[in-house]
């Protein structure tokens, strides 16, 4: 059974076209990228799907409920988290207090802070960032900062993640570290939709992908697949 199921999902802004009429869906425990040039409107379906922004036309299920304009803590709290494109992080705290804050606030049932406190920790120590103590958010490095965004999504307790270039701004040891964590929340049984721009990171990483161009699907398959599309080729080409 798919955990997130869209059909006909549109958003203009003004006279433009951000997304139209795009169906999608990830089935339970699969990893799917979303590509395209800059300006596709990949953004956008994670805004309209994490409920950042309501679609204009078409609706989106999550584990078979409408989610469709629902608010985007509710969406939280119903198992959907995501990272952001460029990092959100607050950049004063501490990054123990950043993670605590999605045990706190991003589930549905009340979470202790003895407990909270322990799955931070135990967090932290998943994506790799036990080193860094106390200190604020804002004095760490983008890698670690995307670590920091992605142990507060985790600490929601999510069954699906939406990661928005996790990997873009990275050197080349933090793109591989940044996979290979992908792999493992993926071994704890969360599905991922992946916006990325290293196509060799979303070839390796995913089940599928999907194209998106000026706001619409143009391709949809296996990496494989997507690799061989003329129709891909061109629109990167053409960039
Ligand atoms: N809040 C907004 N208001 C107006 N236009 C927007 C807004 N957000 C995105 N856009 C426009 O929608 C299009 C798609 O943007 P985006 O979803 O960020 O693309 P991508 O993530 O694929 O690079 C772009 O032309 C962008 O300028
Ligand atoms: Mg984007």
């Amino acid at each position: 059974m798919p955990i997130l199921e869209g059909e006909g999902v549109t958003k203009h802004f003004g006279g433009l076209a951000a997304v139209s009429s795009v169906d999608f869906k990830v089935d339970e425990g699969e990893v799917v990228g979303l590509i395209g040039p800059n300006g596709a409107g990949k953004t956008t379906l994670f805004n309209l799907i994490s409920g950042a922004l309501a679609p204009q036309e078409g609706t989106i299920r999550l584990n078979g409920q409408d989610i469709t304009g629902s608010s985007p803590h509710k969406i939280c709290r119903m198992g959907l988290a995501r990272t952001f494109q460029s990092v959100k992080v607050f950049p004063n705290i501490p990054v123990p207090a950043n993670v605590m804050l999605g045990s706190l606030f991003g589930t549905p049932n009340r979470v202790s802070s003895a407990d909270a406190a322990g799955e931070t920790a135990e967090l932290l120590e998943f994506v790799g960032l036990t080193a860094v103590g106390a200190t604020p958010a804002k004095d760490l490095t983008l890698a670690n900062q995307k670590r920091v965004e992605v142990a507060r999504a985790l600490a929601t307790k999510p069954e699906l993640l939406l990661l928005d270039e996790l990997m873009a701004g990275l050197n080349h040891t933090e793109i591989a570290e940044a996979l290979e964590l992908v792999a493992r929340i993926r071994e704890r049984g969360i599905s991922i939709l992946m916006i990325e721009h290293i196509m060799k990171a979303i070839m390796s990483a995913c089940d599928r992908i999907m194209v998106l161009h000026h706001g619409e699907k143009i391709a949809e398959g296996t990496p494989q697949e997507i690799a061989a599309s003329k129709k891909v080729i061109e629109v990167y080409l053409g960039e």
